[in-house]
């Protein structure tokens, strides 16, 4: 028997319409939700944090306190990506774990946690915080494809992450690159190396994720992660009811039933029609990209090099760029082109074509990485590489988060004073400059959400995750 973790409070929205699903529209369905009997629904975390601040004036945490109470019977999920917490840079441990906790006392059941290297040392505080905040905590592994990425460097990934506590252990595909048959090995490996159950999280972007799931769950998978069909296919997850339906009366049957879920699919039919009058719904996101197949540049990354380029009055040099990334990606030692990677590795393809000569202007974000600030890449960087970007500089040896100093309890005055409640100073030092601008706004009483101000356009979109 499979079991569906459902994604259209989370990613599905983050991935088809940037993270702009309000709380107000999820409310008037959370109820019926409730009552479906799903394994877990992904309603947290990932990009909703941010973009609910800075996009929707909405409160996160108070977003999370309205599901909480709308969904008692349901496990909560959020997305994690480590040390990183919901931001884009690492957070010292006394931030990690009072964030942690902070979810967990605000309705979070279960914490998928990742890291974009996979460096076990990014993630390992919290597992161990989500575990004592009395939370499932479920470890995934970023799926790429590499030399160094083979079927044994997965299955000793699974086992590490359960070595230090992870409760279930997550495929995460976040490009859809997964392949059927590749699925059913990959699972079979882990599921005889593992006893912990085993999620499977894809993406539709290359038309793959469906025929991967099938495979998966022959191989043992216990669940697969999907969207209702509005908010399904394309860069989101495959439909919800087609995945139910093509289990019914196997040995896999998930026993949901599909009719309330087609009632359930009717309203958000409405809301997607809304979304799209509003513009927020880039068709080019339901397109099947094959070229990720081909040239493994994910669909959010092949449009930032097509801005990028355009910029510099350069798209007739994208297919110089195409191959040069996968030459800067084993120069860096294949990390997943996944966020931020993706876009640092775009970056330097970028410099290196245009200016003729590879590294003769490297971005500080690549510099950064090559230091060890990000963790450990997949596989060892020649010292002629490292070299070249950072000279005799010495790599850092350490888990990154060691290098920072704490940072709770500082709060200047001048900022503590808008602060309504504990978890404030949580999101302002996450997102300092959103939030404090949030705060103001709270503070005067506008909660004002007017859509012409947030039409989706190439510098805001937010990546499948
Ligand atoms: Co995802």
């Amino acid at each position: 028997m499979i079991r569906i973790t459902e994604t259209i409070f989370r990613d599905a929205h983050q991935s088809l319409i940037a993270t702009r699903m309000r709380t107000s529209d999820m409310v008037p369905v959370a109820k019926a939700l409730d009552q479906i009997g799903y394994h877990a629904m992904e309603v947290w975390g990932g990009a909703t944090f941010d973009a609910s601040l800075r996009f929707l004036n909405e409160d996160p945490w108070e977003r999370l306190r309205i599901l909480r109470a709308a969904m008692p019977n349901t496990k909560l999920q959020m997305l994690l990506r480590g040390q990183n917490l919901l931001g884009y840079r690492h957070y010292p441990d006394d931030v990690v774990s009072a964030f942690i906790r902070a979810s967990v006392r605000n309705g979070i059941d279960i914490i998928r946690i990742f890291d974009a290297l996979n460096d076990a040392r990014n993630v390992r505080l919290a597992i161990h915080e989500t575990k004592e905040a009395g939370a499932h905590a479920q470890a995934a592994i970023s799926y790429t494809k590499s030399p160094v990425h083979d079927i044994g460097h997965y299955v000793q990934k699974a086992q590490e992450y359960v070595n230090l506590g992870a409760d279930s252990i997550c495929i995460k595909d976040m490009s859809g690159i997964l392949l059927p048959y590749d699925a059913y090995e990959l699972v079979s490996r882990i599921k005889d190396a593992v006893q912990v159950p085993l999620e499977l999280h894809s993406h539709c972007s290359t038309g793959m994720a469906n025929q991967s799931y099938l495979k998966a769950v022959e191989a043992g998978v216990d669940i697969l992660d999907t969207a209702l069909s509005p908010f399904a296919n394309g860069t989101s997850q495959p439909p919800t009811e087609a995945v139910i339906a093509q289990f019914i009366n196997t040995p896999y049957d998930s026993g949901l039933d599909i009719k309330p879920l087609a009632e359930i699919a009717e309203y958000f039919e409405e809301l997607r029609s809304k979304y799209v009058s509003e513009g927020l719904l880039n068709p080019k996101v339901m397109r099947t990209n094959v070229s990720t197949l081909i040239n493994q540049v994910p669909g959010g990354m092949y449009s930032n090099l097509l801005s990028q380029l355009g910029q510099q009055q350069a798209l007739h040099r994208l297919d110089e760029v195409l191959e040069e990334v996968p030459h800067v990606r084993k120069d860096l030692g294949y990390p997943p082109l996944v966020t931020p990677m993706s876009q640092m590795v775009a970056t330097q393809a970028v410099f290196n074509v245009l200016l003729g000569e590879r590294y003769k202007i490297v971005p500080k974000e690549i510099k950064n990485y090559v230091r060890g600030m990000y963790g450990r890449p997949p596989a060892e960087i020649s010292k002629e590489i490292v070299q070249k970007i950072i000279g005799d500089e010495r790599q850092i040896q350490v888990r990154p988060a060691d290098l920072l100093e704490p940072m709770m309890h500082k709060i200047p005055s001048e900022i503590k004073k808008y602060m309504e409640q504990d978890e404030d100073e949580l999101t302002y030092l996450l997102f300092p400059q959103v939030a404090l601008e949030f705060f103001q706004r709270r503070e005067t009483g506008l909660y004002k959400i007017d859509t012409d101000l947030w039409h989706m356009d190439s510098e805001d979109e937010t990546y499948p995750v």
